[in-house]
């Protein structure tokens, strides 16, 4: 295990030194009894499980590793844009002890600054959507926050032009609010530059293809620049849900928060990606049902970014190939939705989970750049 100088997320997993070894921060201690290393934090956002990865062949029959983001108190990988960028607002003195930190988030990015928040003793509103999952806005108001949910979409159809409009608002009615802004800031992308892409190089030095999902594209972006400068080609797929138009397309509903924007994100550099598969909220809700009956509850956009990669997989020579996606979350926070199936029925029809419609996740379109 090795301590990142400077690093607010711990590489926690199976890096282990044979070695006594003691590294001592402010936030967290590790220390090596004899049974192994002990992790030891003081503030939430000390820990990240960064090294657990699923093997899939076995449920989906293509080759395919799953790296779970889920593993940190946050339960998502917004942890990590969510330190990065509270790290930098701290570090150039934007923050000040009566700062009050507004975000637009649809929900696992809002758990995350609750959390640094509740930590770091700073309030923190949240402005959110009617799609945000309830036991997600309860576990931001248990952490302390206030969430103000939007009900009424743009003139688009969408919730994030509302939200935002709403976040302006506040910030226009008293300057001691402080929106970070996931959408532009450099910090959401930065993260996954210096974590996420190095962590999964480490263990696949071969690796041939990544799957990421596309939301505000920090991940992404993250992700794809690192793999650029790497020593060998990487091919980068995102996945996107059909309805989205981050990658150009009609808006159209979607259900499953993380995934998607109703607007071009501004992180987004399209020339870092080679390719984009386009899923249906079916397939992923069905991706999602496959995984929990192999013991595996993931969250809906975990769903999607699978369906999207087994499409692709099935649709190339996999001999030899060595391909990652990445899981955002876990499916807790959906037990209300994507795991509910009077709410599968109804947003999906009656037929959505039938074991031979199950059978294929498939039904996504590939575009290529
Ligand atoms: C569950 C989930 N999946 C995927 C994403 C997309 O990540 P990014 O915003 O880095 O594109 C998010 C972002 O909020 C998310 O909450």
């Amino acid at each position: 295990m090795y301590h990142v100088p400077g690093c607010p997320l711990w590489p926690c997993g199976s890096q282990r030194s044979d070695a006594a070894f003691a590294a001592e921060t402010g936030d967290l201690r590790s220390v090596v009894d004899e049974e192994g290393i002990v992790t030891v934090i003081s503030v939430p956002q000390a820990f990240n499980e960064e090294e657990l990865y699923v093997d899939l062949r076995s449920i989906f029959a293509h080759p395919l590793f799953l790296k779970c983001e889920g593993f940190n108190f946050a339960g998502s990988i917004k942890l990590k844009a969510a330190s990065e960028m509270v790290e930098a607002a701290d570090r150039d003195g934007v923050l000040t002890p009566d700062s009050i930190l507004v975000e637009s988030s649809s929900g696992n990015l809002g758990v995350a600054l609750s959390m640094i928040a509740a930590s770091k003793g700073y309030r923190f509103v949240c402005v959110t959507d009617s799609r945000c999952n309830l036991s997600t806005r309860l576990l931001m108001e248990a952490l302390g926050s206030e969430v103000h949910v939007i009900s009424d979409p743009d003139a688009a159809g969408g919730f994030l032009g509302a939200r935002i409009d709403y976040v302006r608002a506040l910030c226009a009615s008293d300057d001691r609010y402080v929106w970070l802004n996931q959408y532009t800031n450099q910090g959401n992308w930065q993260a996954h530059y210096r974590t996420t892409a190095p962590a999964i190089a480490r263990q696949f030095p071969q690796l041939d293809v990544l799957f990421v999902g596309a939301g505000t594209t920090g991940t992404l972006m993250g992700c794809a620049r690192w793999f650029r400068e790497w020593h060998r080609p990487v091919r980068i797929v995102a996945i996107d849900s059909f309805g989205s138009v981050i990658f150009g397309g009609r808006p159209g509903r979607r259900m499953i928060p993380g995934l998607g924007m109703t607007v071009r994100p501004p992180l987004l550099d399209e020339s870092y990606v080679d390719e984009v598969v386009r899923v249906e909220e079916a397939d992923a809700i069905r991706a999602c049902h496959r995984l929990a009956r192999r013991g595996f509850l993931f969250g809906g956009s975990t769903g999607t970014v699978v369906s999207g990669a087994m499409d692709w997989l099935s649709r190339h020579d996999t001999g030899g190939l060595t391909a990652v996606a990445i899981a955002p979350d876990l499916g807790e926070r959906y037990l209300d939705t994507v795991y509910q199936s009077n709410w599968v029925e109804a947003m999906y029809g009656n037929d959505v989970l039938r074991d031979d419609a199950d059978a294929r996740v498939q039904a996504c379109h590939q575009t290529a750049f």
